[in-house]
């Protein structure tokens, strides 16, 4: 059995490696994407691993299908760039990872709200320029804010524990209830509901063609005055132009966000020496109570070697049983 795995980080390589020792498979590691381009190269491989970053059009999916690729096995949770009906229409499988360490993503987007509470970067700035006085950065407590979780999946669910682990009210809203939080009476009924009640909004849900821009002008004006936006989730979630004016005419007392909607061509991209051509990006990064990260509330240790052995594991599995448990297009 043979697989190409692309978009291959240095921190990954060790774990691929150790897989390929312990299993009879050939896996040959590319540090590159993987474009239309490379298509023709993929014959003789029996699956592709790969990350959701890129897009995953239908041409891909009949060309695996002409060469001999079964398996495309995406090393992370989303797959709301890959056109999983021309998968299916091709005879190719899909897998992901959707559980490869939950409490990454929550931590980091407490860590981030917390950053913005306690104004650490206004602070850092000043310090940085020998401005040691407080005032008037005066932070916010935890314990004394309603945090509104929207999305209670194996994230939203772990970023409830920690929210109350410091004592906050916890308010959540999903399409889909989750049972046991259900019993504990945490739901609302709307996202309006959530909107008018929560001082911060943390978002915990996939992009999906319904909740597009879910977080546009309309539902900025239904959230409270002063409201923290934290965004670990997907891009798409956010009208971005809509959040720039609830930041400068102050609804919105500050936003950490680690995805953005036109995200590819930026994060996890060396752009030192070019010009940013995004100018809606631009003008996010400017705002002192906007914390910009590049897509990295995944990326611990933990989550890493989980999403390169599960992934290779999917892909072994689907190869040879033609399913396994992380199957998404069935
Ligand atoms: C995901 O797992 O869906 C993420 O957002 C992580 C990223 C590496 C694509």
């Amino acid at each position: 059995m043979k697989f190409i795995a692309f978009n291959v980080r240095s921190d990954e390589e060790k774990y691929f490696k150790a897989w390929e020792k312990q299993n009879d498979v050939q896996v040959e590691c590319v540090a590159a994407p993987l474009t239309t381009e490379k298509l023709d190269g993929l014959a003789g491989y029996d699956a592709v691993l790969t990350l959701q970053t890129g897009t995953y059009p239908e041409k891909m999916f009949e060309k695996f299908k002409e060469v001999g690729v079964k398996v495309l096995s995406i090393r992370n949770v989303g797959v709301d760039n890959i056109d999983l009906k021309a998968a299916t229409e091709n005879g190719i499988l899909v897998t992901n990872v959707p559980a490869y360490s939950p409490n990454a993503i929550a931590e980091f987007s407490v860590t981030q709200l917390l950053q913005l509470l306690r104004n650490t970067t206004l602070f850092r700035r000043r310090v940085a320029a020998h401005d040691f006085r407080w005032a008037p950065f005066v932070g916010k407590e935890l314990r004394s804010l309603t945090v509104g979780v929207l999305g209670t999946g194996r994230i939203g669910r772990a970023a409830i524990n920690i929210y109350r682990g410091f004592g906050a009210k916890v308010i959540a809203y999903d399409l889909y209830p989750n049972p046991e939080l259900k019993k504990e009476g945490i739901y609302v009924d709307s996202y309006a509901e959530l909107f008018a009640q929560a001082d911060v909004i943390t978002l915990h849900m996939p992009a999906t063609a319904a909740d597009h821009h879910l977080i546009g002008a309309e539902a900025i004006a239904q959230m409270k005055d002063g409201v923290y936006l934290i965004n670990t989730a997907r891009g798409a979630l956010v009208d971005t132009e809509a959040l720039i004016a609830g930041i400068k005419n102050g609804k919105i007392a500050g936003a950490a966000l680690d995805t953005y909607e036109n995200e590819s061509p930026i994060f996890n991209h060396d752009l030192k020496d070019q010009p940013l051509k995004d100018t809606v990006f631009k003008e996010l990064l400017e705002l002192d109570n906007v914390l910009i990260t590049p897509h990295v509330a995944f990326y611990t240790e933990t989550a890493v070697e989980n999403m390169v052995t599960i992934a290779l594991k999917s892909a072994q599995e689907a190869v040879t049983k033609g399913t396994t448990a992380t199957l998404v297009n069935q």
